[in-house]
């Protein structure tokens, strides 16, 4: 069914795309804005960006529907859906969230209703996008909420729809408006409330889930000294009703869980001592991987390393803030010779093939770092149950897999 409203989304990355063709499929016009050129140009030809499952399917449905342009227009309603990483500092870098709201600030018309997606710190909407967007407008009536995202990817268009969402306005009309527009396509419950309590609850969802694996991570370490295997003691304990241990791995990477932690954190760092030690675990997790790294080539001269995978997870082409990248850099520093291998991921920093035979022939020691579903074949049985592992095969052909 055809709507009247015309939507501008801006940032077509891997969560701006999906929304804007869900929109699009489900009748409203749609302009997608990206400032990335070289992502407009391959979006004109109808080639997507990046690898998602079921993208290319509704993007095809959403194009008669979806204009592709580098600059925001005028609009009913404005989702902004750009990137929000840290900065060296580990502080939350809102300069594209800034310039998005300064965009929409020239096309901003009376009675707009805007919609920030973007991951931010509490009190962003209200103290820094409103602002911006008011800015010359004072006589102005618009409308503004917070719609943080919850889907992941590698389902990230089963989970846009079928997740419950979390819509916070800066008044009630905002969330409620909000609301509709998701309602096009969204079958899981929306819930509503006030902006920062929206922002709050995206950090804490991510927040949780890194104190968690921290919790993996350090039961991992006291269980190599106490010769216990982790994996399986974890699966005991998630017997339990009430216990759901998540999984021990070599770090946390990607956009979300090893950096939303910091937006909390830096908005009271004396009130979020335990968020704090859980990065602090988390991100100590590379160095861990190398020492168990070096005892398996121990009397090895001039060792080659394979690594298995560079994306953040399993079966996406996303590797940012992979912890495969400190890995690496870990490994080089000991002068380890290190060829790279992932079946998905393109333009990493390193030279990486898709080429699993030429990846591993003369390798000492294969590192499995993403369980993409490409490895399952290396050996079924022993890594079938992964989230993110070790194997490594020593030289002289003996095996040792470390979950
Ligand atoms: N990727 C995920 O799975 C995921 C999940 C939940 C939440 N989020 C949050 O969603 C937000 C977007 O994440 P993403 O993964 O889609 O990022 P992304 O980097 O894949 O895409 C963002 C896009 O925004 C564009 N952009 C930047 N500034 C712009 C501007 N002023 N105008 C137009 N385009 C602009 C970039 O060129 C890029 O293409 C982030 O805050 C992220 O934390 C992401």
């Amino acid at each position: 069914m055809k709507k009247d409203k015309k939507i501008c989304v801006i940032g077509l990355g891997y969560i701006g795309l999906p929304t804007a063709c869900y929109l699009a499929s489900s009748g409203y016009q749609v302009i997608g804005v990206d400032i990335n050129k070289k992502k407009i140009e391959s979006l004109v030809k109808s080639k997507l960006p990046f690898f998602e499952p079921g993208l290319g399917k509704l993007f095809k449905t959403a194009r008669k529907n979806l204009e592709i342009s580098l600059k925001s227009q005028k609009a009913d309603i404005f989702i902004i859906s750009v990137p929000t990483p840290i900065t060296s500092k580990k502080k939350a870098d809102l300069k594209f969230v800034i310039q998005a709201a300064k965009d929409i600030n020239k096309v901003l018309n009376n009675g707009n209703l805007v919609i920030l997606e973007s991951t931010v710190p509490p009190g962003t909407v209200e103290k820094v996008v409103l602002p911006i967007l008011l800015k010359g407008h004072k006589n102005f009536k618009i409308y503004l909420s917070h719609a943080p995202e919850r889907a992941i990817p590698g389902n990230t268009l089963l989970e846009m729809k079928n997740n419950d969402r979390i819509i916070g306005g800066i008044d009630k009309k905002s969330a409620f408006l909000a609301k509709q527009i998701y309602s096009s396509f969204v079958k899981g419950d929306i819930c509503l409330t006030d902006a920062t309590t929206a922002e709050f609850v995206k950090l804490i969802e991510n927040t949780f889930r890194d104190i968690n694996i921290a919790f993996a991570n350090e039961l991992a370490k006291l269980s190599d000294k106490i010769d216990v295997n982790v994996w399986e003691a974890i699966k005991l304990a998630n017997l339990h009703p009430r216990v759901n241990i998540h999984s021990p791995g070599p770090g946390v990477g990607g956009h979300c869980i090893g950096v939303v932690p910091w937006f909390l954190i830096n908005t009271r760092p004396n009130d979020t001592q335990a968020i704090k030690l859980a990065r602090q675990i988390n991100d100590s997790m590379p160095a861990y991987v190398i020492k168990y790294i070096s005892l398996m080539l121990k009397g090895i001269k001039n060792p080659r390393i394979t690594i298995l995978g560079v994306a953040y997870k399993a079966n996406v082409d996303d590797w940012r803030e992979t912890p495969a990248l400190q890995i690496i850099k870990l490994a080089k520093n000991k002068k380890w010779q290190v060829k790279i291998h992932d079946p998905l991921v393109k333009n990493f920093p390193y030279s990486i093939t898709t080429d699993f035979n030429k990846a591993t022939e003369d390798s000492d020691c294969l590192v499995l770092i993403t369980n993409h579903n490409f490895y399952k074949k290396i050996n079924p049985e022993q890594i079938r149950n992964m989230r993110v592992g070790i194997l490594l095969i020593k030289k002289n052909g003996r095996k040792q897999v470390l979950k």
